[in-house]
């Protein structure tokens, strides 16, 4: 087994047939059973880069390599299939409104694991409720009658309901308040020690978070990858945009 989860290799996205690139030859290597932070200005390519990595997008060059396939290589039916190794968690916890939080988190395994009695998937979505902190008595309400940290929750448990060997979060705290935040960002942590080895991707606007929580930070820039490496390694980096960059996220905490 690869020391690497996911790889990328000279990656370039263009969305207008090749005059403008949003990505510009990213060549990077995701740490097995790493938590990685992915930093940078607002409109560099972090999202577009996530999409790649779970072949949403395909790259105009270069290829994506996860747990050892080429994503180049399936059709768009075997990439439906090949998601069921990721648990993704974005900005808004995109619950089904009409669903109970149960339901909700019932939903990855009423799709994908049918095999599965009702019973057992109801057994699973309260462990996988339980891990992230859920008390019983919420599983039968709706989104709309339960907090904004509680729907965070919900969302969690729902991308671990498959067992994902890949954690997805772009911008998970976004839009929250510090309370709430510093709970989402304790909550990534804990989810990563307990998954047994998965491997997490983390977009963060919070730096103080992100140095804090992750084990590689990969800072991106119009484009490109302007640094990889730990958190030591981009507090000591002479790179003047990190330096720009580190000390503004870190002023503002
Ligand atoms: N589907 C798309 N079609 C065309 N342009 C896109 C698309 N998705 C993203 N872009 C452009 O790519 C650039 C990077 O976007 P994004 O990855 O969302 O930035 P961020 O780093 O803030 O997440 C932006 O200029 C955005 O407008
Ligand atoms: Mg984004």
């Amino acid at each position: 087994m690869s020391e690497y989860s996911i790889e990328l290799h000279d990656v370039k996205k263009s969305f207008d047939g090749g005059k403008d690139f949003v990505l510009k030859g990213i060549d990077l290597k995701i740490h097995r059973g790493s938590l990685t932070a992915i930093i940078g200005f607002s409109g560099t390519g972090k999202s577009v880069l996530l999409k790649h990595m779970l072949g949403l997008y395909r790259p105009t060059s270069g290829d994506v390599h996860v747990l050892g396939s080429d994503l180049s290589q399936m059709d768009d039916n075997e990439l439906t299939q090949f998601r069921c190794k990721y648990g993704v968690l974005f900005q808004s916890a995109a619950l089904f409104d009409d669903m109970t939080v149960l339901e909700n988190v019932m939903f990855p395994l009423d799709e994908h694991r049918r095999q599965l009695s009702l019973e057992a998937k109801i057994q699973i979505a309260h462990k996988k409720l339980n891990m992230v902190g859920l008390e019983e008595k919420h599983y039968g309400k709706l989104p709309s009658q339960i907090s904004g940290g509680m729907q965070k929750r919900t969302g969690l448990a729902r991308a671990l309901a498959l067992d994902p060997e890949i954690l997805i979060y772009d911008e998970p705290t976004t839009g929250l308040d510090p309370i709430l935040t510093e709970m989402v960002d304790n909550l990534i942590v804990e989810t990563h020690k307990l998954s047994g080895g998965a491997t997490s991707v983390m977009v963060s606007h919070d730096l103080a978070a992100a140095f804090r929580i992750a084990d590689f930070i990969v800072m991106l820039d119009a484009g490109k990858v302007l640094l990889s490496g730990t958190a030591d390694d981009f507090f000591k980096s002479e790179i003047e945009l990190v330096k720009r960059f580190v000390n503004k996220g870190m002023k503002h905490q």
